[in-house]
């Protein structure tokens, strides 16, 4: 019967009281929800005769007043004593947690790799990412017009100062740390020994395996009678410090315009240890650098006397080798910001 439901239900209206904000919404859900029971109440009535729903018609619109009554009195009581309760609250409920940033993962490896080669006696050197022809290219030996220029899709930059000024001077975004290299030796006089980490651009498509930007790490050591030997003894000492003792190295000939000879370091996978896997194609070898010895026309175009000085330089991405330390497998997570990606390497600070 409608009455005697109402009756119950008043009853506990009364006897009813809330402690904490969440259980008055509850008590509103309950009675003065959508779904609640003052709603199929209200539904019930509408079956009932036309002269039971005299009588019942003013009970059951007592009895929301009621509801609604108790509702507003117990969120004032709320309120008012709520500043209180709710800093006083529980006190046995954990604290909000202090969020502490994290490092970039590319930061953390960044800094790994000069640790190591510091310990080698290297400094750290770095130049501009807007870089002029020169820097970029001419004086890193590629001839102009030579197709070696496309090898590194280039983001022009149009320096023209108005209407069919084609601009005189050829400016672009760096497209290696190379370029610094140029800046090093142009500057200073051997020997140097340095690393050069910074970014770098190319004109490429997003997707998981490319970007149109990503970071390096150039290295230079110029002196007198440094060797092919020198730069592998360096580059072995630098993969078994950074992947472990267990890792192997091999170095396959290569080609860049600044290098002669030239080749490209392949370390064993870090990841299937050489068994094949979808990070090495399924070969067991990852590339992870281009080296080579300074080739003489570089010295000769930095002012630096190529019979009596020789070098060797490289040039690593920095995104490889952390795909390689830590099993990232798309580029664009470094670059996203996406709080659930970086939150995975908090690890103490350096
Ligand atoms: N600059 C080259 C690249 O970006 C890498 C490199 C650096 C190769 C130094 C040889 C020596 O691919």
């Amino acid at each position: 019967m409608l009455q005697d439901k109402i009756a119950q239900y008043s009853d506990e209206i009364h006897a009813f009281s809330a402690g904490t904000a969440d259980e008055l919404e509850q008590f509103r859900i309950r009675f003065l929800g959508t779904k609640g029971i003052i709603k199929d109440l209200f539904e019930e009535f509408k079956t009932v005769s036309a002269e039971e729903k005299r009588v019942l018609g003013k009970v059951l619109n007592e009895f929301k007043k009621l509801a609604e009554e108790k509702y507003n009195q117990l969120k004032d009581s709320l309120s008012n004593t709520g500043s209180s309760r709710q800093t006083h609250g529980d006190l046995t409920l954990p604290g909000n947690g202090l969020e502490l940033g994290a490092r970039h993962p590319l930061v953390m490896v960044r800094t790994e790799i000069i640790e190591i080669f510091k310990k080698l006696g290297f400094n750290v050197a770095e130049g501009p990412e807007i870089e002029d022809d020169w820097h970029n290219f001419s004086a890193l030996n590629f001839p102009e017009e030579h197709p070696a220029r496309d090898m590194q899709d280039t983001f022009f930059i149009s320096l023209s100062k108005g209407e069919g000024d084609q601009g005189s001077e050829s400016v672009a975004l760096r497209t290696h740390t190379s370029s610094v290299q140029v800046r090093m030796m142009e500057q200073g006089k051997p020997p140097f020994r340095a690393i050069m980490p910074g970014r770098v651009y190319r004109n490429e498509a997003i997707s998981a395996r490319a970007h149109c930007f990503f970071h390096q790490v150039e290295g230079l050591y110029v002196d007198e009678n440094v060797s092919f030997a020198d730069l592998k003894q360096t580059l072995f000492y630098f993969v078994q410090e950074l992947f472990g003792e267990d890792t192997k190295v091999r170095f396959r000939p290569s080609y860049f315009p600044f290098t002669e000879p030239s080749a490209e370091m392949d370390i064993s996978c870090t990841i299937c240890k050489g068994a094949g896997c979808q990070m090495c194609k399924h070969s067991g070898w990852v590339e992870i650098l281009g080296c080579g010895m300074v080739d003489p026309n570089v010295l000769e175009n930095c002012g630096i006397d190529s019979k009596k000085y020789t070098g060797f330089a490289f040039g690593m991405g920095i995104e490889r080798i952390t795909n390689l330390k830590y099993e990232i497998r798309d580029l664009r997570m470094f670059s996203e910001n996406d709080i659930r990606f970086l939150k995975q390497f908090k690890t103490e600070l350096i």
